[in-house]
């Protein structure tokens, strides 16, 4: 049993990472090298190689990707880079240096045909730029090593960065009412308790030595929300009386097209790790609480 584990974060600087450096301070069985961006490019194999073959990390969690979904339709190279081939190098790496890797992936793998929750045995067909690189990206990792956890997970939020709850609370101020479509149905979930849960993952694998399963879970809160629900409910727990209209997809034309329904389904993550799960409402409550504090 090994007592001190040693663990390297990318992209230390979204939204992900940041939730894991707020959390760091009370892991103490835990030491932690934060890398943004400027510190160590994913995309650049060889610092890739020597960064992780110099560290030798017990765990590497990749909270780094390129997230744009919308953007990524024109910049494919770039979407390709970063969530395709970093996390063949980052498992390639891991593979050399003994390296536990966590690496983080979505949703927006499946096109949105079915109507039930997603498992992960059901298959990928993903409709935009953004989900088919990291589909690539998952099938790199598991081309290169047997050691890592995939979570997909959908729609994430934080008080930081970018994302649907902080862009409600600002245009709820800016124009005193929301327009929201009701038609994309996922589960929201919170970045903190995901970064919670993920260093609850390490801590039971590597330092309590449970048997838990590499490979692919399905990651997200209980339950499954609108846009539109979503955006409602946010405007409730931050107690905004701010209409909130439910409108189609069509009504805000993307050039990214996302699945009508991407519910993940998150049984095998519940039973394999006996890690308790939120609904969706209960982890916001926990968001609007701890922008309070
Ligand atoms: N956001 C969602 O709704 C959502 C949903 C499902 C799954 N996911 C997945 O969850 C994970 C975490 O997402 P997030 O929302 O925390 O992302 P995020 O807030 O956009 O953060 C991503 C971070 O990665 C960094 N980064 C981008 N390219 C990099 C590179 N080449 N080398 C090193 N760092 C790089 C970014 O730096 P810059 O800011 O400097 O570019 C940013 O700090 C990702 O794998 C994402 O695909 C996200």
């Amino acid at each position: 049993m090994k007592s001190k584990i040693s663990i390297l974060v990318t992209g230390a600087n979204g939204q992900l990472g940041r939730e894991l450096q707020t959390i760091a301070s009370l892991h103490p069985e835990f030491t932690f090298l934060f890398l943004t961006r400027n510190d160590f490019d994913i995309t650049v194999e060889s610092w890739v190689n020597k960064r992780i073959l110099d560290t030798r990390p017990d765990v590497v969690i990749n909270a780094a990707a390129y997230t744009n979904v919308e953007k990524a339709e024109e910049e494919q190279a770039e979407a390709e880079a970063g969530n395709t081939l970093a996390p063949g190098y980052l498992a390639h790496a891991c593979k050399e240096a003994g390296s536990m890797l966590i690496h983080v992936s979505t949703d927006y793998v499946f096109n949105g045909n079915q109507r039930q929750p997603y498992v992960e045995s059901d298959e990928p067909s993903p409709l935009n730029v953004y989900g088919k690189t990291k589909l690539k990206g998952e099938r790199r990792v598991d081309a290169e090593m047997n050691r890592y956890f995939i979570l997909r997970t959908s729609w994430l939020y934080s008080l930081h960065g970018h994302n649907f709850y902080k862009t409600m609370l600002r245009l709820a101020k800016e124009h005193g009412k929301l327009r929201v479509v009701n038609d994309q149905i996922a589960t929201p979930t919170y970045a903190r308790i995901l970064a919670q849960d993920i260093l609850t993952l390490i801590r039971k694998k590597l330092i309590e030595e449970q048997p838990i399963p590499y490979g692919l879970y399905h990651y997200t809160h209980e339950g499954e929300a609108s846009w539109f629900d979503f955006a409602e409910a946010i405007m409730t727990l931050n107690q905004l009386s701010v209409p909130v209209e439910p409108v189609a997809s069509s009504a805000f034309p993307t050039k990214a097209i996302r699945p009508h329904y991407s519910k993940l389904n998150i049984a095998h993550w519940a039973t394999s790790t006996g890690i308790a799960t939120l609904t969706w409402q209960e982890a916001l409550r926990h968001c609007v609480s701890d922008g309070a504090k």
